[in-house]
């Protein structure tokens, strides 16, 4: 079976510089499953759907083309459009969350991630990995930091971008959207069993790339 190493964790922990770098050392591929529930909750904006209408979320879901290029860097493209900036607002997190949080939605995404594990291997990037997409994976991180550090990483992240952020603002949104994937009851953010923990509040990205080397034993 092609090996996986999955990577979950709240908003900011570093999952996803890590978990590209990862894949780029070992020359997996990658999957970021937040942005496949960020994709459809941009698409379900744009269609002006109640977010918490689930079968029409699900329609959408299941008929939604989504591309992920995997140029330097990489492209998402919804239906042919390109949408790799416009997915990253914290309004569209926040949405994300939402419709995350139904059973049918979440199935409706279920085979798409798992398309991607492929020769030579995975790197997994998202919240139920470990538990839920693939819980034979034989490599699991749970990636975690304290919440402040978090906040203001996804500040200086979003900033860079030009967007126009206000810490205290992004702080609230986060341990909001933190509280909804912990205490949903569909595939809640939990430690998958087996997994290795990693707080990276006091460590470099470089610091926590080495570790995961380490346990994959790279
Ligand atoms: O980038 P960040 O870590 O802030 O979030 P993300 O990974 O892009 O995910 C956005 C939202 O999608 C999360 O807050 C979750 O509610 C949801 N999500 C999920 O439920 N399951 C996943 N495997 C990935 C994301």
């Amino acid at each position: 079976k092609v090996p996986v190493i999955t990577i979950d964790g709240p908003s900011g922990a570093g999952k996803g510089t890590v978990s590209r770098a990862l894949a780029k050392k070992l020359g997996w591929h990658f999957l970021d499953s937040g942005a496949i529930y960020r994709s459809l909750a941009l698409a379900v904006t744009q269609a002006a759907v109640d977010p918490n209408d689930i079968d029409a979320v699900v329609k959408i879901a299941s008929s939604m083309e989504l591309e992920f290029e995997t140029n330097d860097p990489p492209r998402i493209l919804l239906n042919g459009r390109e949408i790799t900036d416009q997915i990253q607002s914290e309004e569209c997190g926040s949405t994300a969350s939402k419709i995350a949080a139904y059973g049918p939605v979440r199935q409706a995404l279920l085979q798409k991630q798992r398309d991607f594990r492929r020769e030579p291997g995975l790197v997994a990037d998202g919240r139920d990995m470990g538990t839920v997409v693939f819980p034979d994976a034989p490599y699991k991180i749970f990636l975690t930091a304290s919440a402040e550090v978090r906040a203001k990483r996804r500040y200086k992240q979003l900033k860079e971008k030009g967007a126009d952020v206000n810490l205290e603002r992004l702080t609230k949104e986060i341990e909001e959207r933190d509280r909804r994937d912990k205490e949903r009851t569909e595939a809640p953010l939990i430690i998958p069993d087996g997994a290795v923990l990693i707080d990276s509040s006091d460590l470099t990205i470089d610091q926590v790339i080495a570790r995961c080397l380490d346990i994959v034993g790279g």
